[in-house]
């Protein structure tokens, strides 16, 4: 029988990336995100290269919207194997003293609460399931800070702390953890989002790097996490270009 995986965050970068691995592998994909128009263009994307996605719009800030996606879940052609969380990302660049207090917020909410209530959400299935699996996609981030980036760090320390966390807690029944922790991807719009729409502050970020990460360098390592026997736990797999050494040492051409 087909296994579904479910990945939230799944309209764009990251997300829509790992729903075109996952179904490629030959996993049912629920495609989940608020923009329903970029799932439904994922989905026939996907139906289109022979694979299976299914769109299902749902804010992982919202309880009935998470409750939705898993009676969307519960309806699936299959038992739900492998949950993505990844819907996230980050609002400024500011430091604490003057950082927004509604932008940590919505970091907070969507990064955090969002993994918290979507797990929640979906552990049943993920167990009954017999060999479920939670990736939780962090960042570099997540293990550390930087000048500006002290609501974003801040939100993915606390996703690292639910995967270590959550990761005792099940010990001994049939899920396992995976925190995936990339460096700097270059995605088309987690720049944009971070800097409210400037193209200039957004593509600032990348400048001069030969090699960013991409998207689908990320969906290679959930899909190579995902697939190993289940008996394997990949605890934490950091994933960076080669151009960055560090949060603090980019190499730069320019
Ligand atoms: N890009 C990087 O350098 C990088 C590095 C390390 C980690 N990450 C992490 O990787 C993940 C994906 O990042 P990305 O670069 O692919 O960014 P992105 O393109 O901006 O994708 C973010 C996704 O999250 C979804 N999302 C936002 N708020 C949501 C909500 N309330 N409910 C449901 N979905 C929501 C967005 O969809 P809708 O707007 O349609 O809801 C979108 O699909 C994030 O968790 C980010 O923190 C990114």
């Amino acid at each position: 029988m087909t296994s579904v995986a479910i990945v939230t965050g799944a309209s764009s970068g990251i997300g829509a990336a790992t729903a075109r691995r996952l179904a490629a592998e030959g996993f049912h994909v629920l495609a989940a995100a608020r923009r329903a128009d970029r799932l439904a263009e994922l989905v026939t994307e996907i139906a289109a290269a022979g694979g299976a996605a299914t769109a299902v719009t749902c804010d992982v800030t919202s309880d009935e919207s998470v409750a939705a996606l898993a009676d969307a879940a519960a309806s699936a052609p299959g038992p739900v194997t492998l949950l993505v969380n990844n819907a996230g990302g980050a609002r400024g660049l500011d430091p604490v003293e003057s950082g927004s207090v509604g932008d940590w917020q919505w970091m907070y909410d969507v990064n955090v609460l969002g993994t918290l209530r979507v797990t929640q959400a979906l552990l049943p299935a993920l167990e009954s399931s017999g060999a479920g699996t939670i990736v939780i996609v962090s960042s570099t981030a997540g293990f550390t800070v930087y000048e500006g980036g002290g609501g974003y760090t801040a939100a993915k320390h606390a996703q690292t702390a639910i995967a270590g966390t959550l990761r005792l807690e099940l010990c001994g029944r049939p899920v396992r953890v995976i925190e995936i922790d990339p460096g700097m991807v270059k995605t088309d719009e987690f720049g944009l989002v971070r800097f409210a729409g400037d193209e200039a502050k957004a593509a600032a970020t990348y400048a001069g790097v030969a090699e960013p990460l991409v998207a689908e360098d990320v969906a290679d390592c959930v899909a190579w996490c995902a697939t190993r026997p289940h008996h394997v736990n990949v605890d934490r797999l950091v994933v960076r270009p080669l151009a960055q050494a560090a949060q603090h040492k980019v190499h730069r051409t320019s």
